[in-house]
């Protein structure tokens, strides 16, 4: 076992930390109180191969291992984790999902703009009804004699909705069948039938832009589907066992600003007469702070190591993201919370940025499966029972 990482592995460590300082961190707060997308700095990430990490560059990417992506995820949901969001979708909901289930055609046409940072990608699974219970979709694909899908439903909680070119959809294709019956799609979004709906006013990662999108009569070529007809949710599953290692890395960046901001307080704040971080209240706190931290980056690198192997000798990941997510999105939330506990009033200003981490860090509990279902992937593989 090597707890070292390789020069490439650091190199884009380094990049991503680079860019998010010099041109993330300055701007967080003003992305957090607007809510406005950052366009501009997402096309600096797409230029410097961070919109594609693990895409190889024949179609635009990085050509790094799911490590890398890990190490660069962090940096940027360190400085903000709206960014870390888009980031996010694009290489492991958007791109992932294409280079695994897509043909050759595809994956020129639809990766190469999105790991270049040209484009959004999306992903559209969640509806207004259908959250966990992914199977309960509604959203229709309905077959034509000329070999054509027409699709009509609605989808809810789309994370770059707003600005995406293209989406990734799952829709029923045979109602009766339940997860068999879902396909996946691609959508180009300027095409007849696809309408925008309203934007989700969010209490967190405000910058990154999330709205409802609505299909009437939206026409879907052959060449469009990805993946078999029937595969769709075994696509979506599989997808979001490298998404929920994304999640996991962007909670970690969360909780490491909270954690390295509160070092810096505690070293400097006084109170009886000397700082507070010389009371042992303090110090438990900073222990376990500490310790969860470590333990969330030593787990989601272990599921990304094991994304690495599956990827070269098949087999799955889901236990392995599965732990990681829980791990490091309760982490995250506890880390902030008690981060925001020892600054005090401080804590709850928006003088500083530790309320935004407090607000950023809730959202790694909910999506790309909330707690509980980490818990049931977790508990069905373990026990073997359902
Ligand atoms: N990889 C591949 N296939 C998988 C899989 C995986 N990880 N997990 C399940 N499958 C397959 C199963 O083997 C099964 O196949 P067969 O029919 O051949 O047996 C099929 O999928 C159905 O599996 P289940 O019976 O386990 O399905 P279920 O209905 O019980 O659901 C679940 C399982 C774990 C609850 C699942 O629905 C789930 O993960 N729900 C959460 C959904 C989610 O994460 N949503 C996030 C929205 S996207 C988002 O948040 C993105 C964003 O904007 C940031």
């Amino acid at each position: 076992m090597d707890f070292g990482f390789s020069d490439e592995q650091l190199m884009i460590q380094d990049v991503a930390r680079r860019i998010a300082q010099e041109k993330i961190a300055p701007s967080a707060e003003h992305h957090d109180r607007t809510g406005e997308f950052p366009l501009e700095n997402i096309r600096t990430l797409g230029e410097n191969g961070l919109m594609g990490i693990e895409v190889p560059a024949e179609y635009g990417g990085a050509g790094m291992d799911p490590i890398a992506y890990v190490l660069a995820m962090v940096e940027i949901a360190a400085a903000d984790a709206a960014h870390s969001t888009i980031v996010s979708v694009n290489n492991s909901l958007f791109c992932n999902g294409i280079l695994t289930f897509g043909n050759e055609e595809q994956k020129q046409l639809y990766v190469r703009a999105i790991a270049e940072g040209r484009e959004i990608g999306a992903f559209a699974l969640t509806e207004p009804q259908s959250g966990s219970d992914a199977t309960a979709m509604r959203c229709k694909a309905t077959l034509q004699d000329d070999g054509t899908y027409l699709v009509n439903g609605k989808k809810s909680w789309i994370t770059s909705g707003p600005v995406a070119k293209y989406i990734v959809l799952f829709a029923m294709t045979d109602m009766d069948k339940g997860a068999r019956g879902i396909t996946a799609f691609m959508v180009d979004t300027e095409r007849e039938g696809f309408h925008r709906g309203k934007t989700e006013p969010k209490m967190g990662i405000r910058a990154s832009a999330t709205c409802e999108i609505e299909f009437t009569d939206y026409v879907i070529k052959p060449e469009e589907v990805l993946g078999a007809e029937g595969e769709g949710f075994k696509i979506a599953m599989s997808v979001l066992d490298a998404g929920r290692i994304g999640i996991a890395s962007q909670a970690i960046g969360i909780a490491r600003a909270a954690y390295e901001a509160t070092l810096e307080y505690v070293r400097e704040r006084k109170a009886f007469g000397q700082p507070i971080g010389a009371f042992q209240m303090t110090q438990a706190k900073i222990a376990d702070m500490k310790c969860k931290l470590d333990a969330s980056l030593l787990l989601t690198l272990r599921a990304a190591w094991k994304k690495g192997e599956t990827e070269k000798h098949g087999g799955r990941f889901s236990t392995e993201a599965a732990v990681a997510k829980l791990t490091a999105s309760e982490a995250a939330m506890w880390i902030t919370h008690q981060a925001l506990q020892i600054h005090g009033g401080m804590g709850y200003s928006k003088e500083l940025p530790i309320e935004r981490y407090f607000r950023d860090a809730k959202i790694t509990e909910i999506y790309e499966g909330t707690s509980e279902i980490q818990r049931l992937v977790i508990a069905r593989n373990e026990t073997g029972l359902r």
